[in-house]
C-alpha cells in the first residue's frame, strides 16, 4: 500500500524557536509514521519580504539542523530547498494561468502580511506567493499540508488551482487538505500573540539552560501580581501558558496554578521552574544540534540527498503535467 503524501514547508529566516517546535515540528514528527513526508525549505518565498540573500544559505542549513535535531528523519522524509528544483518555477508558471488576479488580491493572508509589515506596494511575486506555494504542494502530490490557521487561505487557493487543472486537462493532482496544529501558537515573551524572530521575543531551540533562564526572566506576567506574594491570575499569564506546554507532570501544573492564585508562588520562582522544564525538553535537541553543527558535511549531504529524492518526484509530476497539456 502506498502512503499518502504530506508536504510541509517553512521559510528559512534563521534559527527556529520553541514556537516553531510547538506549532509545527512536533506535529510533523508525529506524521512520519502514517504518511510519506516531504519537507520543503521555501527559500524563494523569502524573497517576497526580503531581497537580501546574503544569509539565505546559512539560514537554510540552520533550518536543516533544527529539523533533524527535533526528530525529522531525513532518510525517510526528504528535506530540500525549493530553489534547487527547477520544476517549482515551471509549474508555478502554468498555475499562474489558472487563477485570477482579483482572487489573489482577495487573499486574507496577503492582506494581513501587507498590514503587519507595513508594505507600501505589493510586488508581483508577493501577489503570486500562494501560486508558488500551490506548485510546492502539488509537485509532490501532497494530500495533506500541516499548517497554522494563518496558512489555510493559501491551501484553499491550492485546492482551487488543483481543481481547475484537473478539469481543464485531466486528473493529475489531489486536492490537498490542511492539517491544523492543535497548539498552533505560542505567545511571545513580550506577551504578543506570536513568537517571532523579528520581534525578539523568542526562546530558540539552540538556547542553553542559562540562556533560557535569561530570556524567561524578561517574560511579562500577570500585571496585577505586583509583589511576590500578591495573588495572581494564571489564566492570563504567559508563563503559565508555557508551563501547560512544557511541564510534563500535570499535577505540578495544577499545583503551580493553585500556588500562584494563593500568592504563595512568586513570579521569579515560577519562571525558574518553567525555564528548567523547557530546558529539559530542549536538552536532547541541543545535544543533537551540537553534533550536527560539528559535522557540516553531513548536514550538506542530508540536503543534497533530499534534493535528489525530491527532484525525482518533481520531474515525474511535471512529465505528467506536460503530457496532459500536450506540451511533451
Ligand atoms: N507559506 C509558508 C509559511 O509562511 C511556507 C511555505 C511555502 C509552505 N511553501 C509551502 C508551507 C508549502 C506549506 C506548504 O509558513
Amino acid at each position: 500500500m502506498t502512503k499518502k503524501h504530506v508536504l510541509s514547508g517553512m521559510r528559512p529566516t534563521g534559527k527556529l524557536h520553541i514556537g516553531h517546535y510547538v506549532g509545527a515540528l512536533e506535529n510533523w514528527i508525529g506524521l512520519q509514521e502514517k504518511y510519506q513526508n516531504y519537507h520543503l525549505i521555501a527559500d524563494y518565498h523569502v524573497l517576497t519580504t526580503n531581497l537580501n540573500t546574503e544569509n539565505i544559505y546559512q539560514d537554510s542549513l540552520d533550518m536543516v539542523i533544527d529539523w533533524v535535531a527535533c526528530g525529522i528523519d531525513p532518510e525517510r522524509s526528504p528535506i530540500f530547498r525549493q530553489s534547487q528544483i527547477k520544476e517549482h518555477c515551471e509549474l508555478q508558471l502554468i498555475f499562474s494561468m489558472l487563477i485570477t488576479v482579483s482572487r489573489l488580491e482577495r487573499n486574507p493572508s496577503l492582506k494581513d502580511q501587507v498590514r503587519d509589515l507595513d508594505i507600501e506596494t505589493v510586488i508581483f511575486g508577493h501577489l503570486g506567493y500562494p501560486v508558488l506555494q500551490a506548485a510546492d504542494i502539488l509537485l509532490y502530490k501532497g494530500s495533506f499540508v500541516p499548517v497554522g490557521e494563518d496558512q489555510v487561505p493559501h491551501v484553499e487557493i491550492t485546492r482551487e488551482i488543483a481543481r481547475r487543472f484537473n478539469t481543464q486537462y485531466g486528473e493529475v493532482f489531489p486536492e490537498p487538505e490542511p492539517l491544523l496544529t492543535k497548539f498552533s501558537r505560542l505567545a511571545g515573551l513580550d506577551g504578543k500573540a506570536k513568537m517571532s524572530k523579528s520581534l525578539d521575543n523568542t526562546i530558540l531551540l539552540s538556547d542553553d539552560p542559562e540562556m533560557v533562564k535569561k530570556r524567561l526572566k524578561k517574560a511579562v506576567t500577570d500585571p496585577e501580581k505586583i509583589y511576590k506574594n500578591s495573588p495572581g491570575h494564571p489564566d492570563i499569564c504567559l508563563v503559565y501558558g508555557y508551563h501547560k506546554k512544557f511541564t510534563p507532570d500535570q499535577e505540578e501544573v495544577k499545583q503551580i496554578e493553585a500556588d500562584c492564585r494563593a500568592g504563595s508562588l512568586g513570579c521569579v520562582d515560577c519562571k525558574m521552574r518553567c525555564a528548567a522544564n523547557i530546558s529539559t525538553v530542549l536538552a536532547p535537541i541541543l545535544e543533537k544540534r551540537r553534533e550536527l553543527e560539528n559535522n557540516m558535511p553531513l548536514v550538506k549531504e542530508i540536503l543534497h540527498d533530499g534534493e535528489t529524492k525530491a527532484r525525482r518526484l518533481a520531474v515525474e509530476t511535471m512529465g505528467q503535467v506536460r503530457e496532459k497539456m500536450k506540451l511533451g
